[in-house]
């Protein structure tokens, strides 16, 4: 059932979400009380997610056939103001407004071209302990803070697939920066993921809440932790991976209407054809490597040294840096 994601900048993403038409699902042919009840237990909330979906999903969404899917999704494209195309000219705009979170790590940063972009997904990969939940949590309490201080003054929501979300390291972070650990966790909006359906579901109401708080970082921790354990096995890959293509680009999409950093992190899985040099790489393949626009790669070091790599970027030079893990966070 292959869904096709959104493509980047549609759906006049670039207009505020506050612009956007919203139309009730109940006006189109074809569609019931009944119907649009499970479209949006679904996470079909408005024409634009409708316009953008596969029939095969809606199919099944709401337990309809897919000849009825199509016809509802033709008659959402052709409502929803699904733009599509924008000018080069709209596209600089709003990549004027890109934004840039400090790591707290000056090489970090520069290995990123001056920090955690936004309108951009960010992964952060590498073996266990390598640094990458720390990395999370840093940039989280980074982003609060004013711009002068490498911060978006925005607020966070934090995806944690692996319940290692950890208020303490946060205050402790705070305490470092010397600004005030309540208010800090005040604006860390922190939600469970159980499964892989339930991660991609809290996108849709991180969406939500991004309507009502200055939202400007997304993090997921970890990105592929559920995929990986519940698609296991050759015949389940295909499934995996359009999945996880989905759930990118709806990050994407996030990132992008709400000019805010996506950051991911992955794991990394042995790769058993490799005889010299690193034996491992992250997971989820070229998926991931397609929709992240900044991928870095943590090994260990001296402790509390960590390596970061950049990897496979098309408009920065490839490179390394070293920064430490300490008590207080993240530090050159
Ligand atoms: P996995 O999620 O297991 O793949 O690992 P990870 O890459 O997310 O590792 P994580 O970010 O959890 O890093 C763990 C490391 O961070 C530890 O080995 C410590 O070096 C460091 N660390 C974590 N908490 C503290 C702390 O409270 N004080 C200090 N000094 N270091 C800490
Ligand atoms: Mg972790």
């Amino acid at each position: 059932m292959p869904s096709k994601p959104a493509p980047r900048g549609a759906g006049g993403s670039s207009a505020p979400p506050d612009e956007r038409t919203e139309i009730a699902l109940e006006d189109l042919p074809g569609v019931g009380t009944t119907t649009a009840e499970k479209l949006r237990e679904s996470g079909y909330t408005d024409l634009m997610e409708l316009a953008v979906a596969s029939p095969g999903d809606v199919a099944e969404a709401a337990e309809i056939g897919t000849v009825i899917a199509q016809r509802i999704i033709g008659e959402a494209r052709r409502r929803a103001d699904v733009g599509g195309f924008e000018s080069g000219a709209a596209v600089l705009e709003r990549r004027k407004h890109l934004g840039r979170i400090t790591t707290n790590a000056k090489a970090l940063d520069e290995l990123l071209g001056g920090g955690v972009e936004t309108q951009a997904i960010t992964e952060f990969s590498g073996e266990f302990g390598t640094g990458k939940t720390q990395l999370g949590h840093q940039i989280a309490v980074d982003v609060q803070q004013p711009v002068a201080q490498g911060g978006l003054e925005g607020e966070v929501v934090y995806i944690d697939t692996e319940s290692t979300f950890r208020p303490e390291r946060i205050v402790d972070m705070a305490k470092g920066l010397g600004v005030d650990p309540a208010a800090t966790l005040e604006r860390i909006h922190v939600a469970r993921a159980f499964n892989s359906n339930h991660q991609m579901l809290l996108v849709q109401k991180a969406q939500e809440l991004a309507r009502e708080k200055p939202i400007r970082l997304l993090v997921v921790d970890s990105l592929t932790s559920h995929f990986r354990s519940e698609y296991v096995g050759r015949a389940e890959l295909a499934p995996r991976q359009q999945l996880l293509n989905k759930h990118l680009h709806e990050l994407l999409r996030f990132a992008d209407t709400y000019n805010a950093a996506i950051v991911v992190t992955n794991q990394v899985s042995a790769r058993p054809d490799i005889l010299f040099g690193d034996p491992t790489r992250p997971i989820g393949g070229n998926i991931v490597a397609h929709a992240a626009t900044y991928r870095i790669y943590l090994r260990k070091s001296k402790p509390p040294r960590r390596i970061a790599r950049l990897i496979d970027s098309p408009n920065l030079p490839e490179g390394e840096a070293v920064f430490s893990l300490t008590g207080e966070g993240i530090r050159d």
